[in-house]
């Protein structure tokens, strides 16, 4: 039987092109923009997920997921944002929604929340996670994107011959994004942006050669945030029209600086927070493992002392799956802070092959093809092994789970002697990244798997950051990706200290 999905959203275009996305998902999709017909549809008959606009008129999504709530009270709800502050959005999963979703939408990651939210019905969830969760959205590729389509749309729409986005940071106007020809002057289209940010509306300047400049202030909650600027030819006379169109644009513009703000402050205070709570496990777990382990040991004595030498045995096993235990919670309270690292020299191939197999134990597949080749003359590295087999594992796991059971992983090292640099190359022959998933695969928590948890790139990357080395990727839909690790062979004097 299909699933029965409610969709409720006052802008009928995204309504049209969610239910064509669900459709296609294989789910029974009702949608409407009318938030009593969604109450109305919950009374007639049972649903298995619900997803919400926030801001909606007369009813917001989230009064209306306590309507439907009253009704079926488990229905799992996803609540989408695009103008609403993360805060609200937080509140939302506080008051009982499942999860949330900011506009515009990532294709993978809708589609891993929907099914993440129909599987598993999940209902509390850790919230501290939630909270976290939020930090995806602050990723600031998404933010230049969103400026850049700002410049570009102010440029086709007025006939500018360019437009510049400014952000106030530190009290310095910084240009963020452009479009059109490059500016004669910066310093022109600067001081317009100023004076508007002064007057906290639009102005209209003479600039060079008598063009026009048209600067709108880019104005979020706590203040001005930057300008939009564009410059146009003498003859065009900007009209009424323009600088309502302006003003629009720059409204835009400053949602993103906005939603990229908030999301700052809030990475930093979940991070916090997941750190008190790591501390605090450790500190539960640390003692009475200390304890447990100094039993053991005793028995074990006790017992090889009386020459019981099977249960003896029974007693080091003991002994040895507490000190696992022992070792998983100093992990626990490593997270979040900078392992020190302990560099040995270290053969790179077996430690990669360790990899290989660890990840082929994990992610079968008949289908899979797996080649390994190493350059002979890698000399050993000084690395943290420890640390770097956690990057590997995650790389080569990554690369196995994009091929769902069918296609080529490769594997190589390559060593420059005048860089004294070894370059690992992970290549698989998957769906490949959009640009969308490019850009946030190194957030914390961000994932399009609904089992994951989208720590694993984010936990390479600061390890291949520590050693010095370098991660850069390459993917692209229908291309696979490539993997590229730079890691220095000795360790820099500086990252020693
Ligand atoms: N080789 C790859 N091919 C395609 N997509 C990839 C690849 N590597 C990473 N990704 C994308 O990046 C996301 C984040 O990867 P990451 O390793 O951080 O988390 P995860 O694999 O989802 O979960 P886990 O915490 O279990 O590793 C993945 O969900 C996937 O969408
Ligand atoms: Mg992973």
């Amino acid at each position: 039987m299909k699933r029965r999905v409610l969709i409720v959203d006052d802008d009928a275009a995204i309504l049209e092109v969610l239910e064509m996305r669900l459709t296609a998902m294989g789910l029974d999709v009702t949608a409407t923009t009318d938030s009593a017909r969604a109450v109305e549809a919950v009374d007639q008959g049972r649903f298995d997920l619900a997803l919400l606009d926030l801001r909606m008129e007369p009813m917001d999504g989230i009064k209306l997921m306590e309507a439907l709530h009253a009704r079926q009270p488990r229905l799992p709800v996803l609540i989408m944002t695009a103008h609403g502050t993360i805060e609200t959005a937080v509140d939302a999963v506080q008051r009982g929604a499942f999860d949330y979703l900011t506009k515009p939408f990532v294709r993978d990651e809708l589609r891993a929340k929907i099914r993440r939210a129909l599987s598993a019905r999940r209902w509390a969830r850790d919230r501290e996670r939630l909270l976290a969760v939020g930090e995806t959205f602050a990723s600031s590729g998404v933010m230049e994107r969103i400026l850049d389509s700002v410049a570009q749309a102010a440029v086709e729409t007025t006939e500018a011959e360019r437009s510049v986005v400014f952000q106030l940071v530190n009290g310095r106007l910084v240009p963020m994004a452009s479009a059109g020809s490059p500016p004669p002057s910066w310093a022109a289209l600067e001081t317009a942006a100023s004076q508007a940010i002064d007057k906290g509306a639009p102005v209209t300047v003479t600039g060079a050669e008598s063009r026009v400049i048209v600067a709108a202030p880019l104005v979020v909650q706590r203040g001005p945030a930057g300008a939009l600027v564009i410059e146009t030819p003498a003859r065009v006379e900007p009209t009424e029209d323009d600088l309502d169109l302006l003003a629009l644009f720059s409204s835009q513009a400053a949602i993103a600086i906005r939603n990229t703000h908030e999301l700052e402050r809030l990475r930093s205070g979940a991070l916090a927070a997941l750190g008190r709570m790591a501390t605090q496990v450790a500190h539960e777990l640390k003692n009475p493992l200390a304890g447990l382990r100094l039993y053991a040991r005793h028995l074990e004595q006790r017992l090889d002392d009386g020459g019981d030498a099977g249960s003896a045995e029974l007693a080091r096993k003991i002994t040895s799956t507490v000190d696992h235990l022992a070792a998983v919670v100093s992990e626990i309270t490593a997270f979040g802070r900078q392992p020190e690292l302990r560099r040995t020299p270290t053969a790179l191939a077996p430690l990669l092959d360790e990899c290989v197999s660890l990840a082929r134990a994990r992610c079968p597949g008949e289908g899979i093809e797996v080649t390994c080749e190493y350059d002979p003359a890698c000399p050993e590295i000084e690395i943290d092994a420890r640390e770097l087999r956690k990057a590997f594992l995650n790389l080569v796991l990554n690369g196995l789970e994009a091929l769902e059971g069918r296609g080529r992983l490769s594997v190589a090292t390559t060593w420059s002697a005048e860089a004294g640099v070894v370059t690992v190359a992970i290549d698989d022959t998957g769906p490949g990244m959009s640009d969308e998933t490019l850009a946030r695969v190194f957030d914390l928590f961000f994932t399009t798997k609904p089992e994951g948890t989208g720590l694993g790139m984010a936990i390479a990357k600061s390890v291949i950051d520590l050693h010095g080395g370098e991660l850069s990727l390459q993917s692209a839909p229908g291309a696979g990706t490539r993997v590229r690790v730079r890691l220095p062979a000795r360790a820099a004097a500086a990252s020693a200290s």
